[in-house]
């Protein structure tokens, strides 16, 4: 994966640009643990035709988190949802700290992580907030380098504290 990606970033990057258009058709938030986590919101929201956009906002119940993962695994629809080109966890708290040793997640994380307040190193001792993340931004960013064929995709990720899953918020998008 990482290989296709850096080929994908240093040579293909303009013939790529505009093959897609990245639509969001649905998001899931779930919490596993009230106790330890639950969603104020997460919604999508049309404000017209072109700009459609997510928010989403996690109450933290046990602050300080020093110790957290993320799993994500891109969904293809076939017959229903099933796992697509990769499957990764991340260490959150190592990954904050050196970004750059992650390049597959540092990729993803520049995707969406301005529109996020983690920005910072551990520990996090807040709510988490996905701020107004658009298609539109998605696309620019993403369409330029997946080399993966049009359809419906899904983009899971789950949540864990201290290695026990807490929370998935999984994004269902379009690309066309
Ligand atoms: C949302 O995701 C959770 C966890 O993966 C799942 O159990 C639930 O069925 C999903 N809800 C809907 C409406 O698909
Ligand atoms: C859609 O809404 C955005 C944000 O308010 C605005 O910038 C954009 O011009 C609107 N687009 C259309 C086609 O109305
Ligand atoms: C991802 O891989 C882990 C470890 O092999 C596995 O437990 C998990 O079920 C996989 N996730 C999906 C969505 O297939
Ligand atoms: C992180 O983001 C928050 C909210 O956007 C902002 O107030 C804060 O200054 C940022 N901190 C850093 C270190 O960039
Ligand atoms: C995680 O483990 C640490 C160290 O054992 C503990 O202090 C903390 O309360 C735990 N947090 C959660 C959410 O389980």
């Amino acid at each position: 994966v990482i290989s296709i990606l850096n080929i994908y970033f240093t040579n293909n990057n303009e013939c790529l640009i505009g093959l897609f258009r990245v639509e969001f058709t649905n998001v899931n938030c779930t919490s596993f643990d009230r106790d330890f986590c639950n969603f104020e919101y997460c919604h999508l929201k049309s404000v017209n035709r072109s700009y459609k956009y997510l928010s989403i906002k996690v109450n933290l119940y046990e602050v300080p988190v020093n110790n957290f993962k993320i799993n994500l695994t891109p969904l293809l629809r076939l017959n229903g949802y099933k796992p697509f080109l990769y499957n990764v966890t991340v260490d959150g708290c190592k990954f904050l700290k050196n970004p750059k040793s992650y390049p597959v997640s540092s990729y993803l994380f520049n995707v969406f992580g301005s529109f996020t307040n983690i920005n910072h190193t551990c520990p996090i001792d807040h709510d988490l907030i996905l701020d107004k993340l658009s298609a539109q931004f998605v696309n620019h960013q993403l369409t330029a380098v997946l080399p993966v064929p049009e359809g419906k995709y899904a983009l899971q990720t789950s949540w864990f504290a201290n290695n026990t899953i807490r929370a998935t918020v999984t994004a269902f998008v379009t690309l066309s």
